[in-house]
């Protein structure tokens, strides 16, 4: 049986947001590895500058100016993987308006944005992959989680909806839920994963993940992937 397949002349070619650090990193990296040509999105630059990455310097937060930020950008990438996003706990009330809208912002709108500027483009090379980091906060909310678990359960109905429109152009809408990972995602938080491997993802797991994802054959697609460390406890700071 003939199954659909990305075409030849696609270039293999994937832009990763929150390529600085941590996850968005390890996986701008393994993508490397895997013969992509790299483009990476955020605020910053990796600690160590990579020549095989170029990095796009943009505030994902700023929703306004994002349209006119995209349009700069090159538009064939065969793979996106949209990881931006921050961590920010504590009751609602704790939150100011304008704190509720930046995290929304960053981990949720300007996913949709990204999306909704990439998704022709897509379409008219002929397919492609989008990778969206969710978090164990998309399936299940939790206390001081409320603004955090909301962008990341909307992220899931975001992913579940574009799957279903997206198939039959040979789209596959894929969302990677990880629990703890050893990041800068705790640099600001008040409580951490307890050290150890057995509490804690790597970066390098989770980018995996995204690769085995993107290397199935087109005619699979991994939905979503749910992983944890072998043992969830935290401590605080
Ligand atoms: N670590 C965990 O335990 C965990 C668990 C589940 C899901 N996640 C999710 O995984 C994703 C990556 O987090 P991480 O653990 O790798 O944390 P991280 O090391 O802090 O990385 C976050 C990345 O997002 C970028 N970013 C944040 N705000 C941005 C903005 N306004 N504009 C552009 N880029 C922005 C950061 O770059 P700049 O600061 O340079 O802008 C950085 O590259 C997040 O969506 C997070 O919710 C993390």
């Amino acid at each position: 049986m003939k199954h659909n397949k990305l075409k030849p002349e696609l270039p293999k070619r994937a832009l990763v947001t929150g390529a600085s650090t941590g996850i968005g990193l390890a996986v701008a990296q393994g993508l490397h590895k895997s013969g992509y040509t790299v483009d990476g999105i955020a605020r910053g630059k990796p600690a160590q500058v990579s020549d095989w990455l170029t990095m796009h310097q943009i505030d994902l937060s700023k929703i306004n100016t994002l349209p006119d930020k995209l349009r700069a950008l090159s538009l064939d990438h065969s793979v996106l993987v949209l990881n931006a996003g921050y961590g920010r706990f504590g009751g609602l009330e704790q939150f100011s308006y304008s704190q509720i809208q930046h995290l929304l912002d960053t981990n949720l709108t300007s996913n949709v944005f990204l999306i909704k500027h990439f998704l022709p483009h897509l379409k008219r090379a002929g397919g492609g992959d989008v990778v969206i980091i969710g978090s164990e906060s998309a399936l299940q909310g939790g206390p001081a989680g409320a603004v955090y678990c909301a962008s990341k359960f909307a992220l899931r109905g975001l992913a579940q909806s574009l799957r279903a429109d997206c198939a039959g152009n040979n789209i596959r809408v894929m969302l990677i839920n990880p629990g703890p990972v050893a990041t800068e995602f705790f640099a600001e938080t008040s409580f951490e994963p307890k050290s150890g491997e057995v509490y804690s993802l790597t970066a390098e797991q989770v980018a995996e993940s995204v690769l085995h994802a993107i290397q199935q054959p087109r005619n699979v697609v991994i939905e979503e992937i749910n992983l944890q460390p072998m043992h969830r406890s935290f401590q605080k700071k």
